[in-house]
Protein backbone atom coordinates (compact mmCIF):
# COMPACT_ATOMS: atom_id res chain seq x y z
CA UNK A 1 0.00 0.00 0.00
CA UNK A 2 1.34 2.76 -0.99
CA UNK A 3 2.38 5.42 2.04
CA UNK A 4 2.67 9.28 1.62
CA UNK A 5 1.67 9.68 -1.63
CA UNK A 6 3.94 6.51 -2.57
CA UNK A 7 7.33 7.60 -0.89
CA UNK A 8 8.24 5.14 1.93
CA UNK A 9 9.00 7.47 5.00
CA UNK A 10 10.86 5.08 6.79
CA UNK A 11 14.47 6.21 8.03
CA UNK A 12 17.17 4.10 7.76
CA UNK A 13 19.80 5.43 9.75
CA UNK A 14 21.06 3.94 13.06
CA UNK A 15 20.13 6.08 16.02
CA UNK A 16 23.28 7.80 17.69
CA UNK A 17 23.19 6.69 21.02
CA UNK A 18 22.21 9.01 24.11
CA UNK A 19 25.09 10.53 25.84
CA UNK A 20 27.13 13.28 27.71
CA UNK A 21 30.04 13.81 25.48
CA UNK A 22 31.55 17.29 24.91
CA UNK A 23 31.02 17.33 21.11
CA UNK A 24 28.57 16.89 18.04
CA UNK A 25 28.01 13.08 17.70
CA UNK A 26 26.19 11.94 13.78
CA UNK A 27 25.18 8.66 12.35
CA UNK A 28 27.37 6.14 10.81
CA UNK A 29 27.90 7.39 6.98
CA UNK A 30 27.99 10.74 8.14
CA UNK A 31 30.34 13.44 8.57
CA UNK A 32 29.73 17.18 9.93
CA UNK A 33 31.85 20.34 10.39
CA UNK A 34 31.41 23.86 12.10
CA UNK A 35 30.25 26.38 9.50
CA UNK A 36 30.15 29.63 11.98
CA UNK A 37 31.18 30.01 15.04
CA UNK A 38 30.62 32.93 18.00
CA UNK A 39 33.27 35.79 16.90
CA UNK A 40 34.05 34.58 13.30
CA UNK A 41 34.02 37.84 10.99
CA UNK A 42 31.16 38.36 9.50
CA UNK A 43 31.60 41.68 7.88
CA UNK A 44 34.46 41.95 5.49
CA UNK A 45 36.46 44.26 8.03
CA UNK A 46 35.90 42.64 11.12
CA UNK A 47 38.66 41.93 13.38
CA UNK A 48 39.62 38.53 14.51
CA UNK A 49 37.93 37.58 17.44
CA UNK A 50 39.66 37.95 20.38
CA UNK A 51 38.21 36.40 23.94
CA UNK A 52 40.31 38.23 25.67
CA UNK A 53 39.87 41.55 24.97
CA UNK A 54 36.05 41.75 23.55
CA UNK A 55 34.71 45.44 22.22
CA UNK A 56 31.53 46.14 20.95
CA UNK A 57 32.63 47.58 17.90
CA UNK A 58 34.10 44.17 16.86
CA UNK A 59 31.09 42.13 17.82
CA UNK A 60 28.79 44.87 15.61
CA UNK A 61 31.03 43.03 12.94
CA UNK A 62 31.37 39.55 14.50
CA UNK A 63 28.87 36.22 14.40
CA UNK A 64 26.65 36.99 17.68
CA UNK A 65 25.79 34.85 20.66
CA UNK A 66 24.08 31.81 21.15
CA UNK A 67 22.11 30.58 17.60
CA UNK A 68 19.00 30.03 17.44
CA UNK A 69 17.06 29.35 14.22
CA UNK A 70 18.66 28.97 10.65
CA UNK A 71 17.40 29.25 7.69
CA UNK A 72 19.20 29.04 4.38
CA UNK A 73 18.63 30.78 0.69
CA UNK A 74 20.42 29.16 -2.04
CA UNK A 75 22.32 31.18 -4.25
CA UNK A 76 23.31 28.89 -6.70
CA UNK A 77 24.48 24.67 -6.33
CA UNK A 78 27.52 25.42 -4.34
CA UNK A 79 26.80 29.43 -2.59
CA UNK A 80 24.37 30.38 -0.52
CA UNK A 81 22.85 32.41 2.32
CA UNK A 82 22.68 30.85 5.99
CA UNK A 83 20.46 33.14 8.52
CA UNK A 84 21.07 32.88 11.65
CA UNK A 85 19.46 34.58 14.91
CA UNK A 86 21.16 35.42 17.97
CA UNK A 87 18.86 34.70 20.89
CA UNK A 88 20.87 36.13 23.93
CA UNK A 89 23.81 35.93 25.78
CA UNK A 90 25.80 34.30 28.51
CA UNK A 91 27.65 36.64 30.02
CA UNK A 92 29.35 34.37 32.49
CA UNK A 93 30.72 32.13 29.50
CA UNK A 94 31.87 35.43 28.05
CA UNK A 95 33.25 37.54 30.36
CA UNK A 96 35.68 36.50 33.63
CA UNK A 97 34.05 37.26 37.08
CA UNK A 98 30.55 38.42 35.75
CA UNK A 99 27.40 38.25 38.34
CA UNK A 100 24.91 40.71 36.47
CA UNK A 101 25.38 44.04 34.38
CA UNK A 102 25.38 46.32 37.97
CA UNK A 103 29.03 46.71 38.36
CA UNK A 104 30.34 45.88 34.75
CA UNK A 105 32.14 48.17 32.35
CA UNK A 106 29.48 49.85 29.97
CA UNK A 107 31.45 48.34 26.77
CA UNK A 108 30.95 45.23 28.44
CA UNK A 109 27.05 45.81 28.06
CA UNK A 110 27.87 47.14 24.73
CA UNK A 111 28.78 43.83 23.45
CA UNK A 112 26.34 41.77 24.83
CA UNK A 113 23.75 44.12 22.58
CA UNK A 114 26.01 43.51 19.58
CA UNK A 115 26.09 39.98 20.18
CA UNK A 116 21.86 39.76 19.93
CA UNK A 117 20.07 39.81 16.86
CA UNK A 118 20.59 37.70 13.90
CA UNK A 119 23.50 37.01 10.83
CA UNK A 120 23.22 36.64 7.48
CA UNK A 121 26.34 35.08 6.08
CA UNK A 122 27.74 33.98 2.66
CA UNK A 123 28.48 30.13 3.12
CA UNK A 124 30.00 27.89 0.05
CA UNK A 125 29.51 23.81 -0.72
CA UNK A 126 32.62 21.76 0.35
CA UNK A 127 33.75 20.47 -2.77
CA UNK A 128 30.61 19.04 -3.98
CA UNK A 129 29.44 17.58 -0.45
CA UNK A 130 26.39 18.52 1.42
CA UNK A 131 29.15 20.17 3.75
CA UNK A 132 29.41 23.85 3.64
CA UNK A 133 31.77 26.50 5.24
CA UNK A 134 31.93 30.40 5.26
CA UNK A 135 32.35 31.74 1.74
CA UNK A 136 35.54 33.87 1.01
CA UNK A 137 35.86 37.04 -1.54
CA UNK A 138 32.91 39.67 -2.18
CA UNK A 139 30.45 38.51 0.43
CA UNK A 140 27.59 41.13 -0.34
CA UNK A 141 25.12 39.90 1.27
CA UNK A 142 26.35 39.63 4.98
CA UNK A 143 25.02 41.48 7.43
CA UNK A 144 24.70 41.75 11.32
CA UNK A 145 21.68 43.13 12.66
CA UNK A 146 21.71 43.85 16.68
CA UNK A 147 19.93 45.34 19.74
CA UNK A 148 20.33 48.81 18.34
CA UNK A 149 19.81 48.11 14.49
CA UNK A 150 16.95 50.73 13.17
CA UNK A 151 13.74 48.82 12.39
CA UNK A 152 10.12 50.07 11.71
CA UNK A 153 7.17 48.95 13.24
CA UNK A 154 4.24 48.42 10.67
CA UNK A 155 0.84 47.38 10.55
CA UNK A 156 -3.02 48.18 12.59
CA UNK A 157 -0.73 48.90 15.95
CA UNK A 158 2.05 51.24 14.57
CA UNK A 159 1.83 54.31 15.69
CA UNK A 160 -0.53 53.83 18.73
CA UNK A 161 -0.26 55.96 21.96
CA UNK A 162 0.84 52.56 23.60
CA UNK A 163 4.09 52.45 21.18
CA UNK A 164 4.84 56.08 21.59
CA UNK A 165 8.05 56.91 23.61
CA UNK A 166 10.11 59.97 24.66
CA UNK A 167 12.28 59.39 21.81
CA UNK A 168 10.00 57.89 19.23
CA UNK A 169 6.77 60.13 19.12
CA UNK A 170 5.61 58.33 16.00
CA UNK A 171 5.60 55.44 17.81
CA UNK A 172 6.23 53.86 14.34
CA UNK A 173 10.46 53.02 14.50
CA UNK A 174 12.21 51.11 16.81
CA UNK A 175 15.97 50.27 17.79
CA UNK A 176 16.60 46.83 17.62
CA UNK A 177 15.59 43.41 18.42
CA UNK A 178 15.73 41.19 21.32
CA UNK A 179 15.69 37.65 22.20
CA UNK A 180 14.88 36.28 18.56
CA UNK A 181 14.23 32.54 19.24
CA UNK A 182 12.89 30.44 16.47
CA UNK A 183 11.20 31.62 12.94
CA UNK A 184 10.10 30.90 9.44
CA UNK A 185 10.44 32.09 6.11
CA UNK A 186 7.87 33.45 3.93
CA UNK A 187 6.70 32.13 -0.14
CA UNK A 188 8.43 35.21 -1.22
CA UNK A 189 11.77 34.45 0.31
CA UNK A 190 11.61 37.06 3.69
CA UNK A 191 12.96 35.45 6.74
CA UNK A 192 10.37 35.50 9.56
CA UNK A 193 12.63 36.20 13.24
CA UNK A 194 10.64 36.20 16.33
CA UNK A 195 11.21 38.17 19.70
CA UNK A 196 10.53 35.69 22.66
CA UNK A 197 11.82 36.13 26.38
CA UNK A 198 11.55 39.84 25.61
CA UNK A 199 10.71 40.81 29.07
CA UNK A 200 14.17 39.86 30.53
CA UNK A 201 15.62 42.87 29.09
CA UNK A 202 13.59 45.53 31.00
CA UNK A 203 14.09 47.11 34.58
CA UNK A 204 12.58 49.70 36.70
CA UNK A 205 8.80 48.32 36.09
CA UNK A 206 8.48 48.85 39.90
CA UNK A 207 7.94 52.73 38.73
CA UNK A 208 5.48 52.36 36.20
CA UNK A 209 2.06 54.11 36.96
CA UNK A 210 0.06 50.86 38.71
CA UNK A 211 -2.54 50.60 36.34
CA UNK A 212 0.46 49.54 33.73
CA UNK A 213 1.77 46.95 35.94
CA UNK A 214 -1.11 44.13 35.14
CA UNK A 215 -0.34 44.05 31.50
CA UNK A 216 3.46 44.22 32.15
CA UNK A 217 3.27 41.13 34.49
CA UNK A 218 1.19 39.08 31.71
CA UNK A 219 4.08 38.95 29.82
CA UNK A 220 6.11 38.29 33.29
CA UNK A 221 8.27 41.87 33.11
CA UNK A 222 9.19 42.34 36.62
CA UNK A 223 7.06 45.21 37.80
CA UNK A 224 8.08 44.58 42.10
CA UNK A 225 11.33 44.09 44.19
CA UNK A 226 14.68 44.97 42.65
CA UNK A 227 14.25 44.75 39.28
CA UNK A 228 17.86 45.33 38.36
CA UNK A 229 19.02 42.80 40.26
CA UNK A 230 20.70 39.78 38.03
CA UNK A 231 19.64 41.54 34.80
CA UNK A 232 22.35 42.78 32.27
CA UNK A 233 21.28 46.20 32.93
CA UNK A 234 21.08 47.67 29.03
CA UNK A 235 19.51 50.56 30.37
CA UNK A 236 23.08 51.49 31.45
CA UNK A 237 23.87 51.89 27.94
CA UNK A 238 20.40 52.93 26.65
CA UNK A 239 18.08 54.39 29.26
CA UNK A 240 15.04 53.49 27.03
CA UNK A 241 15.36 49.57 28.93
CA UNK A 242 14.10 51.22 32.22
CA UNK A 243 10.99 51.08 32.65
CA UNK A 244 10.26 53.70 35.08
CA UNK A 245 11.60 56.30 32.63
CA UNK A 246 9.90 55.09 29.31
CA UNK A 247 7.25 53.33 29.93
CA UNK A 248 6.25 52.20 26.61
CA UNK A 249 9.44 50.87 25.63
CA UNK A 250 8.52 47.25 26.27
CA UNK A 251 5.38 47.76 24.58
CA UNK A 252 7.90 47.91 20.90
CA UNK A 253 9.36 44.67 21.69
CA UNK A 254 7.96 40.96 21.16
CA UNK A 255 6.85 40.98 17.37
CA UNK A 256 7.59 38.95 14.41
CA UNK A 257 10.31 41.10 12.13
CA UNK A 258 10.36 40.41 8.99
CA UNK A 259 13.99 40.80 7.30
CA UNK A 260 14.82 40.22 3.48
CA UNK A 261 17.97 38.63 3.84
CA UNK A 262 18.96 39.39 0.13
CA UNK A 263 18.77 43.26 0.86
CA UNK A 264 21.60 43.99 3.58
CA UNK A 265 20.36 47.76 3.33
CA UNK A 266 16.63 47.42 3.99
CA UNK A 267 14.99 48.16 7.30
CA UNK A 268 13.49 45.33 9.51
CA UNK A 269 9.84 45.51 9.94
CA UNK A 270 7.92 44.51 13.27
CA UNK A 271 4.61 43.34 12.10
CA UNK A 272 2.01 44.03 14.49
CA UNK A 273 -0.25 42.51 12.77
CA UNK A 274 0.84 39.19 13.94
CA UNK A 275 0.49 40.15 17.86
CA UNK A 276 3.11 41.01 20.56
CA UNK A 277 3.90 38.05 22.42
CA UNK A 278 6.99 35.40 23.41
CA UNK A 279 7.06 34.45 19.75
CA UNK A 280 8.68 30.61 19.23
CA UNK A 281 8.59 31.24 15.71
CA UNK A 282 6.47 31.83 12.74
CA UNK A 283 6.01 29.38 9.55
CA UNK A 284 4.14 29.74 6.56
CA UNK A 285 1.58 27.58 4.03
CA UNK A 286 -0.07 29.31 1.83
CA UNK A 287 -4.26 28.73 1.43
CA UNK A 288 -6.87 27.09 -0.98
CA UNK A 289 -7.54 30.46 -2.44
CA UNK A 290 -4.24 32.29 -2.44
CA UNK A 291 -3.76 34.02 0.79
CA UNK A 292 -1.12 33.27 3.51
CA UNK A 293 -1.55 31.41 6.67
CA UNK A 294 1.41 32.20 9.69
CA UNK A 295 1.28 29.35 12.66
CA UNK A 296 2.85 30.67 16.03
CA UNK A 297 3.59 29.65 19.09
CA UNK A 298 3.97 31.57 22.73
CA UNK A 299 6.05 29.60 25.13
CA UNK A 300 4.83 30.11 27.85
CA UNK A 301 3.50 27.87 30.34
CA UNK A 302 -0.53 27.97 29.91
CA UNK A 303 -0.17 30.29 26.59
CA UNK A 304 -1.45 29.91 23.41
CA UNK A 305 -1.03 28.50 19.98
CA UNK A 306 -1.87 31.35 17.25
CA UNK A 307 -2.56 31.54 13.71
CA UNK A 308 -2.63 34.54 11.23
CA UNK A 309 -4.31 34.73 7.64
CA UNK A 310 -3.45 37.30 5.28
CA UNK A 311 -6.18 39.70 4.12
CA UNK A 312 -4.54 40.01 0.49
CA UNK A 313 -3.34 37.11 -1.69
CA UNK A 314 0.58 35.85 -2.71
CA UNK A 315 1.45 36.89 -6.09
CA UNK A 316 4.37 34.86 -6.87
CA UNK A 317 7.27 37.10 -8.17
CA UNK A 318 5.39 40.44 -7.14
CA UNK A 319 7.99 41.41 -3.98
CA UNK A 320 6.77 44.85 -3.65
CA UNK A 321 2.71 43.52 -2.95
CA UNK A 322 3.94 40.58 -0.84
CA UNK A 323 5.93 42.48 1.16
CA UNK A 324 2.41 44.34 2.25
CA UNK A 325 0.57 40.90 3.22
CA UNK A 326 1.73 40.81 7.14
CA UNK A 327 0.31 44.33 7.91
CA UNK A 328 -3.82 43.47 6.96
CA UNK A 329 -5.72 39.97 7.78
CA UNK A 330 -7.18 38.02 11.07
CA UNK A 331 -5.13 36.76 14.04
CA UNK A 332 -6.32 33.91 15.41
CA UNK A 333 -5.84 31.95 19.11
CA UNK A 334 -6.82 27.80 19.16
CA UNK A 335 -9.34 26.36 21.00
CA UNK A 336 -9.23 22.29 20.86
CA UNK A 337 -11.63 20.07 22.65
CA UNK A 338 -10.71 16.32 23.12
CA UNK A 339 -13.59 13.89 22.27
CA UNK A 340 -13.07 11.41 25.33
CA UNK A 341 -15.10 11.94 28.58
CA UNK A 342 -12.79 14.48 30.53
CA UNK A 343 -13.27 11.72 33.52
CA UNK A 344 -10.90 9.13 31.26
CA UNK A 345 -7.79 12.23 31.19
CA UNK A 346 -6.38 11.63 34.39
CA UNK A 347 -3.01 13.40 33.89
CA UNK A 348 -1.15 10.20 34.13
CA UNK A 349 -0.90 10.12 30.23
CA UNK A 350 -2.85 6.71 29.95
CA UNK A 351 -4.86 6.98 26.67
CA UNK A 352 -8.57 7.22 26.86
CA UNK A 353 -10.83 4.21 26.02
CA UNK A 354 -11.32 5.30 22.45
CA UNK A 355 -7.42 5.07 22.04
CA UNK A 356 -6.10 8.55 21.13
CA UNK A 357 -6.00 11.76 22.40
CA UNK A 358 -7.50 13.69 19.94
CA UNK A 359 -10.97 16.19 19.42
CA UNK A 360 -11.53 19.23 17.37
CA UNK A 361 -10.67 22.45 17.62
CA UNK A 362 -11.25 26.21 16.10
CA UNK A 363 -9.42 29.23 15.60
CA UNK A 364 -11.02 32.06 17.37
CA UNK A 365 -10.95 35.32 15.39
CA UNK A 366 -9.23 38.01 17.34
CA UNK A 367 -9.12 40.82 15.36
CA UNK A 368 -8.56 42.06 11.71
CA UNK A 369 -6.55 45.25 10.83
CA UNK A 370 -9.67 47.31 11.45
CA UNK A 371 -12.11 45.37 13.58
CA UNK A 372 -11.51 44.02 16.75
CA UNK A 373 -14.01 40.72 18.05
CA UNK A 374 -12.73 41.15 21.69
CA UNK A 375 -15.15 42.87 23.85
CA UNK A 376 -13.27 45.83 25.49
CA UNK A 377 -10.59 45.26 23.16
CA UNK A 378 -9.33 48.09 20.47
CA UNK A 379 -8.01 46.37 17.24
CA UNK A 380 -4.59 47.95 18.33
CA UNK A 381 -4.94 46.92 22.42
CA UNK A 382 -5.54 42.85 20.79
CA UNK A 383 -2.13 43.39 18.89
CA UNK A 384 -0.16 44.91 21.40
CA UNK A 385 -1.84 43.24 24.72
CA UNK A 386 -2.31 40.07 22.71
CA UNK A 387 -1.99 37.58 25.57
CA UNK A 388 -4.78 39.42 27.29
CA UNK A 389 -7.03 39.43 24.08
CA UNK A 390 -6.60 35.69 24.38
CA UNK A 391 -7.52 35.11 28.04
CA UNK A 392 -10.47 37.08 27.17
CA UNK A 393 -11.25 34.74 24.14
CA UNK A 394 -11.11 31.50 25.80
CA UNK A 395 -8.25 30.11 24.37
CA UNK A 396 -6.91 26.76 25.51
CA UNK A 397 -4.23 27.06 27.70
CA UNK A 398 -1.00 24.52 26.54
CA UNK A 399 2.00 23.18 27.67
CA UNK A 400 5.02 25.82 26.35
CA UNK A 401 4.18 25.64 22.77
CA UNK A 402 7.28 25.86 20.81
CA UNK A 403 7.74 25.57 16.99
CA UNK A 404 4.29 25.12 14.98
CA UNK A 405 4.96 24.29 11.52
CA UNK A 406 3.04 22.85 8.45
CA UNK A 407 4.40 19.94 6.57
CA UNK A 408 5.65 20.59 3.03
CA UNK A 409 4.54 17.38 2.00
CA UNK A 410 1.02 16.71 3.76
CA UNK A 411 -0.05 20.27 4.85
CA UNK A 412 -0.60 18.74 8.01
CA UNK A 413 0.50 21.06 11.15
CA UNK A 414 2.91 19.58 13.79
CA UNK A 415 3.32 21.69 17.79
CA UNK A 416 6.34 21.10 20.06
CA UNK A 417 4.72 21.54 23.35
CA UNK A 418 7.53 21.51 25.38
CA UNK A 419 6.95 20.72 28.59
CA UNK A 420 4.98 22.36 31.62
CA UNK A 421 6.08 21.09 34.95
CA UNK A 422 3.47 23.20 36.85
CA UNK A 423 0.36 21.58 35.35
CA UNK A 424 -1.59 19.75 38.28
CA UNK A 425 -2.90 16.34 37.11
CA UNK A 426 -6.03 17.80 38.13
CA UNK A 427 -5.25 20.55 35.03
CA UNK A 428 -4.85 17.72 32.64
CA UNK A 429 -6.95 17.87 29.65
CA UNK A 430 -6.88 15.63 26.40
CA UNK A 431 -4.97 18.10 24.57
CA UNK A 432 -2.11 18.84 27.34
CA UNK A 433 -2.87 15.31 29.12
CA UNK A 434 -0.14 14.37 31.47
CA UNK A 435 0.51 16.76 34.52
CA UNK A 436 3.06 17.45 35.37
CA UNK A 437 4.46 17.31 32.17
CA UNK A 438 7.90 16.70 32.42
CA UNK A 439 9.03 15.24 28.85
CA UNK A 440 6.49 17.35 26.26
CA UNK A 441 4.76 16.63 23.84
CA UNK A 442 3.85 16.56 19.98
CA UNK A 443 0.39 17.85 18.37
CA UNK A 444 -0.41 17.08 14.87
CA UNK A 445 -3.34 19.46 13.59
CA UNK A 446 -5.19 18.63 10.26
CA UNK A 447 -6.91 22.16 9.11
CA UNK A 448 -10.26 20.98 7.58
CA UNK A 449 -10.25 20.31 3.87
CA UNK A 450 -6.59 20.95 4.16
CA UNK A 451 -6.50 24.45 3.86
CA UNK A 452 -4.66 26.68 5.78
CA UNK A 453 -7.33 29.03 6.18
CA UNK A 454 -9.49 27.05 8.10
CA UNK A 455 -11.61 28.23 10.55
CA UNK A 456 -11.69 24.81 12.36
CA UNK A 457 -9.32 21.81 12.38
CA UNK A 458 -9.27 18.42 13.83
CA UNK A 459 -6.26 17.34 16.01
CA UNK A 460 -4.30 14.61 17.96
CA UNK A 461 -1.61 13.69 20.05
CA UNK A 462 1.26 11.54 18.26
CA UNK A 463 3.90 11.62 20.12
CA UNK A 464 4.08 11.73 24.40
CA UNK A 465 7.81 12.29 24.92
CA UNK A 466 9.87 10.82 27.38
CA UNK A 467 11.52 7.40 28.33
CA UNK A 468 9.88 4.76 26.09
CA UNK A 469 10.12 2.91 29.28
CA UNK A 470 8.18 5.04 31.28
CA UNK A 471 4.86 4.00 30.99
CA UNK A 472 2.97 7.66 30.58
CA UNK A 473 5.12 8.06 26.60
CA UNK A 474 3.22 7.19 23.43
CA UNK A 475 4.66 7.10 20.31
CA UNK A 476 1.90 6.68 18.03
CA UNK A 477 1.79 2.70 18.75
CA UNK A 478 4.46 1.96 17.83
CA UNK A 479 6.83 -0.05 19.18
CA UNK A 480 8.31 1.26 22.29
CA UNK A 481 11.34 -1.01 22.58
CA UNK A 482 12.48 0.26 18.89
CA UNK A 483 12.26 3.90 19.49
CA UNK A 484 14.94 6.31 21.08
CA UNK A 485 13.92 8.76 23.86
CA UNK A 486 12.91 11.98 23.94
CA UNK A 487 12.47 14.86 25.99
CA UNK A 488 11.48 18.50 25.39
CA UNK A 489 10.52 18.97 21.91
CA UNK A 490 11.70 22.51 20.75
CA UNK A 491 12.34 23.24 17.24
CA UNK A 492 10.85 21.31 14.04
CA UNK A 493 11.25 20.45 10.42
CA UNK A 494 10.72 17.91 7.91
CA UNK A 495 12.92 16.32 5.08
CA UNK A 496 11.31 16.09 1.64
CA UNK A 497 9.19 12.68 2.51
CA UNK A 498 7.61 14.44 5.18
CA UNK A 499 9.44 13.28 8.25
CA UNK A 500 9.14 15.71 10.94
CA UNK A 501 12.35 16.23 12.47
CA UNK A 502 12.58 17.57 16.07
CA UNK A 503 15.06 19.61 17.89
CA UNK A 504 15.13 19.25 21.81
CA UNK A 505 16.53 21.85 24.40
CA UNK A 506 16.44 20.48 28.00
CA UNK A 507 17.14 16.70 28.27
CA UNK A 508 19.70 16.90 30.41
CA UNK A 509 17.78 18.26 32.98
CA UNK A 510 15.10 15.78 32.18
CA UNK A 511 16.59 12.69 31.17
CA UNK A 512 19.91 13.10 31.99
CA UNK A 513 21.55 12.81 28.47
CA UNK A 514 22.30 15.24 25.86
CA UNK A 515 20.21 17.31 23.59
CA UNK A 516 19.29 15.71 20.25
CA UNK A 517 17.93 16.20 17.21
CA UNK A 518 15.72 13.35 15.73
CA UNK A 519 13.50 12.42 13.24
CA UNK A 520 10.72 10.55 12.91
CA UNK A 521 8.24 8.97 9.94
CA UNK A 522 4.26 10.67 10.87
CA UNK A 523 2.79 8.75 7.98
CA UNK A 524 2.34 5.18 6.81
CA UNK A 525 3.49 1.84 8.99
CA UNK A 526 6.37 3.76 10.52
CA UNK A 527 4.46 6.60 12.42
CA UNK A 528 6.08 6.99 15.45
CA UNK A 529 9.34 5.03 14.75
CA UNK A 530 11.60 7.76 16.32
CA UNK A 531 15.87 8.05 15.75
CA UNK A 532 18.41 10.24 17.25
CA UNK A 533 20.07 11.69 14.20
CA UNK A 534 22.99 13.73 16.22
CA UNK A 535 23.45 14.58 19.84
CA UNK A 536 24.89 18.37 20.89
CA UNK A 537 27.59 19.31 23.27
CA UNK A 538 27.44 19.38 27.16
CA UNK A 539 24.60 21.52 28.09
CA UNK A 540 23.53 22.51 24.83
CA UNK A 541 20.35 22.82 23.15
CA UNK A 542 19.54 21.81 19.93
CA UNK A 543 18.91 24.91 17.22
CA UNK A 544 17.87 25.15 13.89
CA UNK A 545 17.44 22.77 11.93
CA UNK A 546 17.20 23.19 8.65
CA UNK A 547 17.04 20.54 5.82
CA UNK A 548 18.15 21.84 2.24
CA UNK A 549 16.00 21.79 -0.59
CA UNK A 550 18.42 19.34 -2.18
CA UNK A 551 18.02 16.82 1.25
CA UNK A 552 21.99 16.98 1.14
CA UNK A 553 22.50 18.88 4.07
CA UNK A 554 20.96 19.42 7.70
CA UNK A 555 22.40 22.33 9.39
CA UNK A 556 22.08 22.13 13.29
CA UNK A 557 23.11 25.17 15.86
CA UNK A 558 24.36 24.15 18.95
CA UNK A 559 23.07 26.91 21.70
CA UNK A 560 24.52 27.39 24.52
CA UNK A 561 27.21 24.54 25.25
CA UNK A 562 28.13 25.06 28.83
CA UNK A 563 24.87 26.73 29.54
CA UNK A 564 25.91 26.45 33.46
CA UNK A 565 29.23 27.13 34.01
CA UNK A 566 31.13 30.45 33.97
CA UNK A 567 34.78 31.54 32.34
CA UNK A 568 36.29 30.30 35.53
CA UNK A 569 34.83 26.86 35.47
CA UNK A 570 33.48 26.14 31.49
CA UNK A 571 31.66 22.95 31.15
CA UNK A 572 31.82 22.92 27.72
CA UNK A 573 34.76 24.06 25.42
CA UNK A 574 33.16 23.31 22.33
CA UNK A 575 33.50 23.22 19.54
CA UNK A 576 37.71 24.37 19.70
CA UNK A 577 38.34 23.10 23.08
CA UNK A 578 40.34 26.25 23.89
CA UNK A 579 38.98 27.05 27.78
CA UNK A 580 35.77 28.35 26.75
CA UNK A 581 32.78 27.47 24.65
CA UNK A 582 31.69 28.93 21.55
CA UNK A 583 27.97 28.56 19.61
CA UNK A 584 27.94 27.74 16.24
CA UNK A 585 25.72 26.44 13.61
CA UNK A 586 27.24 22.95 12.04
CA UNK A 587 26.45 21.06 8.44
CA UNK A 588 25.95 17.51 8.48
CA UNK A 589 26.01 15.36 5.44
CA UNK A 590 25.85 11.69 4.29
CA UNK A 591 29.58 10.57 3.25
CA UNK A 592 28.41 8.89 0.51
CA UNK A 593 26.25 12.19 -1.39
CA UNK A 594 23.03 10.55 -0.06
CA UNK A 595 20.16 12.35 1.12
CA UNK A 596 20.11 12.68 4.58
CA UNK A 597 18.38 9.99 7.02
CA UNK A 598 17.94 7.80 3.64
FE1 LIG B 1 13.79 30.28 22.89
FE2 LIG B 1 11.00 28.80 23.31
O1 LIG B 1 12.77 28.71 23.05
CA1 LIG C 1 -9.98 10.74 22.33
CA1 LIG D 1 13.13 27.52 21.01
CA1 LIG E 1 12.96 25.89 24.45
Amino acid sequence: EPENGGRNPRLRFKSVAPNSEDKVTVPEGYDHNVVVRWGDAVLPDAPEFDFEDQTAAAQEKQFGYNCDYVDFIQLDDDRGLLWVNHEYTNEKLMFAGYTDGTDVEVEQILVSMAAHGGSVVEIERIGGTGGWRLATGERRFNRRITATTRMELTGPAAGHELLRTGQDPTGTEVFGMLNNCAGGKTPWGTILTCEENFNQYFVGGEGVAEEDKPALKRYGIKVEGDTRKGNRRFDRAEERFDLSKHPHEANRFGYVVEVDPTDPGSTPRKRTMLGRIKHEGATTRVTSDGRVAVYMGDDERFDYMYKFVTAGKYRKGSRRHNMTLLDSGTLYVARLTGNSPPEEIDGSGRLPSDGEFDGTGEWIPLCSATESFVDGFTVAEVLIHTRLAADAAGATKMDRPEDIEPSPVTGKVYAALTNNSAREPGQADEPNPRGPNKFGHILEIVEDRNDAGAETFTWNVPIVCGDPEDESTYFAGFDKSKVAHISAPDNVTFDDRGNLWIATDGQPGSLGTNDQLCAVPVEGRFRGELRTFATVPVGAETCGPFITEDNLTVFMAPQHPGEDGTVENPQSTWPDHRGYPRPSVVSIWHTRGKKVGR
